[in-house]
């Protein structure tokens, strides 16, 4: 399959140096990354930064017949699935706005087919000048997507609007954009992550050792694949991929009230999530005092069975985290929970499972097939689960 291509525009901007960042960060998300500046940006952040970075010549000057052959606007915007500038400099973004094609960017811009992104970054008065907000307008009008920019500290002093928005904000976009032909695009799949937590005292709760990776994972690649994604995540020290709604809750019953509304429009749910499966029956208002050397006994009621209770016409994706009778169990799950999938996974091993970067799983579907998959990143995971949901919503 060909990799996706972004033609990355840097412009003279002192925001440059993140767009180092930011190209690593896309090749690092399977994105293949063509780097073109105008002069102005060669002034902050040297081409041989990007060049290093990845491994590929960057194109300066439109006059130029290196690499990317004799007339490189053309070649460039024929090649790219989508044209990213990123930091957009207000005279960048004028001279697309009126057709002033004397550079490298605004040429390339100009000659594709292919989605723009605009990530503005400028000081506040130049964003709020009128000629600046008028261009913007009129970009979008156009059809362009313009990131931002944020609120924040200026590199020029102050405060106020003007920061390019932040490098994972302008990924989210950028691959929901790379998607948007892709098998999930215009489903909308809603994803479970992370360990519930049910609290006994306002300090203390039970909860359990995941760590919403797997969840995450599944979010982003449904993502990528052009899903509108809901992530429904339990407190998680991770940060949820941008592009995608986000609701946090923390119980099992806020999970299934969340989930049961979300779901109501959706093609697809998938709880990666380690939901408990019991709660204290009483919630103690105060900090619960150590008696002495005095057993402590918590009464604990069953949880709301989420997975069971939640029907309806989509496909529904469990998840087995078990440490004995895997398979036994997980097909058990399958049929009592009405899913049309379970992912089951082994979390007595060490490479594997909670808190892991990668996973071994078995998908168990309905007529009793079992996929195997190797030891896999959870990201190269979530790809195969999605596979799967795919074909049952084709
Ligand atoms: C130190 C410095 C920082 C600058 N930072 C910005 C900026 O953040 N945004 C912007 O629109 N222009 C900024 N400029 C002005 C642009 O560099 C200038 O308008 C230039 O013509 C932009 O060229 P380009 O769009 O071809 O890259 C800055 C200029 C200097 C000297």
């Amino acid at each position: 399959m060909k990799r996706r291509s972004v033609l990355l525009g840097v412009t003279g901007s002192i925001a440059a140096y993140k767009a180092a960042e930011l190209a690593r960060e896309l090749s690092r998300h399977g994105v293949e990354v063509r780097v073109m500046m105008t002069p102005a940006a060669t002034r902050f952040v040297s081409p041989l930064t990007f060049e290093a970075l990845l491994a590929s010549p960057v194109v300066t000057d439109m006059f130029d017949s290196g690499p990317a052959g004799p007339i490189p606007h053309v070649s460039l915007a024929a090649d790219a699935d989508v044209v990213l500038i990123a930091p957009a400099t207000a005279d960048c973004i004028a001279r697309i706005v009126h057709g002033l094609a004397d550079d490298i960017i605004s040429c390339t811009a100009m000659a594709s087919e292919c989605p723009l992104i605009v990530a503005p970054a400028m000081h506040e008065n130049m964003y709020r000048s009128a000629a600046t907000q008028a261009n913007i307008a009129v970009l979008q009008e156009r059809g362009a997507v313009v990131v931002g920019p944020d609120s924040g500290d200026l590199a020029s002093g102050g405060r106020g609007a003007g920061r390019m928005s932040p490098v994972e904000t302008i990924i989210g976009v950028t691959m929901k954009t790379l998607g948007r032909h892709s098998d999930l695009a215009g489903r909308t799949i809603i994803v479970t992550a992370g360990g519930t937590q049910e609290f006994i005292d306002p300090v203390r709760c039970i909860t359990n050792r995941s760590s919403g990776k797997m969840g995450y994972a599944i979010a982003e690649a449904s993502r990528d694949r052009g899903a509108s994604v809901v992530l429904v995540t339990a407190p998680a020290s991770l940060t949820p991929p941008s592009g995608i709604e986000v609701v946090r809750i923390t119980s099992a019953q806020e999970m299934f009230e969340a989930t049961q509304t979300a779901v109501q429009h959706a093609q697809a749910l998938i709880m990666a999530a380690a939901v408990a499966d019991y709660r204290p029956t009483g919630l103690s208002p105060h900090k619960i005092k150590k008696q002495g050397q005095e057993m402590l006994t918590i009464q604990l009621a069953p949880t709301i069975d989420i997975l069971g209770s939640i029907q309806g016409s989509f496909v529904k994706v469990g998840f087995a985290a078990e440490s004995t009778e895997l398979e036994c169990n997980a097909e058990a799950k399958l049929t009592a929970k009405n899913l049309d999938l379970i992912v089951a996974n082994d979390i007595t091993a060490t490479d594997a499972g909670f808190g892991s970067e990668s996973n071994r799983v078995i998908i168990i579907d309905r007529q009793g097939t079992f996929d195997r998959t190797p030891l896999l990143s959870k990201r190269e995971v979530a790809d195969r689960i999605l596979d799967r949901v795919v074909q049952l919503l084709s």
